[in-house]
């Protein structure tokens, strides 16, 4: 196996330290050509660190990078560029306002005669991009308008544009769909053909199994297991990446639920161009009880919480908070009444890049509920450090500000953040991307002991696994409306016959 894929890029003594952080200390790594090599580890153990350094994002504080036994020196992306390294970053990188081609070719557009810029063959190029990665999207549609899950595939397409020779992925299913990740490994399989070596960074366990060669471990900034793939189980990488083996997030028994607390009445929001991206939606939630919204990606799950939130003012129908109706129309009038929202796109609608850890968790509280809590600023700030302590957060300090997360440890800032307005109803959107298996438990914790403490949950998941584990009840949304109810205990095959509800549906991805 080892001589069918050459080692094309080796790190020695990788040291990356941070203003008041030691990321990397002392890393030994091979990556092998025409193979997937998969890094794994907790939320804010080095993973992107040292996959910036070899794409010359960042510089290494210590320690040589080298490639076919000569040494490299990037000094910026440009330079890992030139050497035939490109990466496709955690957080998307992508212009909201330009088109899918633009955002393909930007920084390296196709030129007539190295002059203007060749809009045509980009645009071709483009659409070619996107059928290789089978996706119906025009070249020309503003990405802005793309679901997040596309935008992570323009991200993927803008490096394959570049046809490199080592591509790194650093989480690129974290909003995929399961077809989705399908396409993605086809297209990884015909990379390796090539012999393009790929580092495939993801928190999905099975999928790091089923797509890698080669294994990396990292905890802490050091290396605690490197190996082929061969015979290696998820306890083996649980063990490696946490040195205990898995945390289960059990459910807790009992089930006696309160009052009705949120109710939602022939919600609709309609498409632009006819129809409804939601469609006359009704459903209610009790004290106490958590309710998975599941369906296909396109469902119209995040846009039915995004209306709840008031964030479509086209949107109509009706809502109550403990049998009250909601009348209030903005974002902030509804946090008052006891909503939150911890959306999907966290970078984009969840966080204040450069303003502290500590700010960005309590950005939302109220004062209507500091009022109500007697809460002051200095209890606010040991608030803000109980909820780095139990959500995991990895800080040097809540002082620093949130871009010097990982990109897991923000997502938990996010979660904090909600969960410190002190909701009644707590509206989830796929609330366990990019955080690792210890926090993901952690987080499931929280939300158990959350309900139990009264609150109406509702979360929006694309893991059936998880929403089987997790919900009291399951509503399943297909084109906008609810296809089915179901209560906890249902078998996987009914919650999924329910997402596709005018086809068969296959026995296999029943299973
Ligand atoms: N720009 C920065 N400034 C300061 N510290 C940083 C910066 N970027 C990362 N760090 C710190 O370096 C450590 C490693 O972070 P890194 O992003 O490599 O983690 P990761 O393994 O990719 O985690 P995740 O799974 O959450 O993405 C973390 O403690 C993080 O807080
Ligand atoms: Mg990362």
């Amino acid at each position: 196996m080892t001589e069918a894929h050459p080692i094309g890029l080796s790190i020695r003594g990788g040291v990356k330290v941070y203003p008041g952080t030691r990321a990397l200390k002392g890393v030994d790594f091979d990556l092998r050509m025409g193979a997937v090599n998969v890094l794994v580890g907790e939320n804010g153990a080095g993973k992107s660190t040292l996959m910036k350094l070899i794409a010359g994002v960042e510089e290494m504080t210590e320690g040589v990078i080298t490639m076919n036994g000569r040494e490299m020196h990037f000094r910026d992306k440009a330079d890992a560029v030139a050497a035939g390294i490109g990466i496709v970053f955690q957080e998307l990188n992508l212009f909201p306002n330009l088109s899918v081609a633009e955002n393909i070719f930007i920084g390296h557009e196709r030129t007539r005669a190295g002059i203007d810029i060749d809009t045509d063959t980009q645009r071709e190029e483009a659409r070619k991009l996107m059928e290789r990665l089978e996706q119906p999207i025009d070249p020309d549609t503003i990405l802005g308008t793309l679901r997040i899950g596309q935008q992570q595939i323009v991200e993927i397409a803008k490096a394959l544009a570049l046809e490199a020779k080592i591509l790194i992925l650093d989480e690129p299913t974290s909003a995929l769909s399961a077809a989705e990740v399908e396409v993605l490994f086809r297209v990884i399989d015909e990379l390796k053909a090539q012999g393009v070596g790929i580092v495939y960074i993801s928190h999905r366990l099975e999928e790091l199994i089923r797509v890698g060669d080669y294994i990396t471990v990292l905890r802490d900034g050091t290396i605690t297991g490197a190996r082929s793939m061969e015979g290696v189980d998820i306890p083996w990488i649980v063990q490696a990446m946490i040195g205990s083996s898995s945390k289960e997030y059990g459910r807790t028994e009992v089930t006696e639920f309160g009052p009705e607390i949120f109710r939602a009445e022939d919600i609709t929001l309609p498409r632009t161009g006819g129809g409804y991206t939601v469609d006359h939606v009704s459903l209610s939630i009790r004290a106490g009880e958590i309710v998975g919204l599941y369906g296909l990606m396109g469902a119209g799950r995040s846009e039915f919480l995004e209306c709840v939130m008031a964030q479509h003012p086209h949107s109509t129908g009706k809502f109550w908070v403990e049998g009250k109706p909601l009348v209030e129309r903005d974002v902030p009038g509804r946090i008052a009444r006891g909503i939150a929202l911890i959306p999907e796109d966290r970078k984009r609608d969840g966080l204040i890049q450069i303003m502290a850890i500590r700010e960005n968790l309590t950005l939302s509280s109220l004062p209507a509920f500091t009022k109500l809590f007697h809460l002051n600023l200095k209890q606010e700030a040991e608030r803000a450090r109980d909820f780095i302590k139990r959500l995991t957060i990895k800080v040097a300090s809540p002082e620093n500000p949130v871009s010097s997360l990982s990109g897991g440890n923000q997502q938990k800032v996010v979660i904090g953040k909600a969960l410190m307005t002190g909701p009644k109803v707590l509206l989830m959107d796929e609330p366990s991307r990019g955080i690792d298996i210890g926090a993901k438990a952690e987080v499931f914790r929280t939300m158990r002991r959350l309900a139990a403490e009264g609150l109406g949950i509702l979360f929006v998941t694309s893991d059936l696994d998880e929403v089987l584990a997790l919900s009291d009840r399951i509503i399943v949304m297909a084109q906008g409306r609810v296809t089915g109810e179901f209560p906890a205990g249902t078998d996987a095959a009914q919650v999924i016959s329910a997402t596709t509800p005018n086809a068969q549906v296959p026995k296999e991805a029943a299973e």
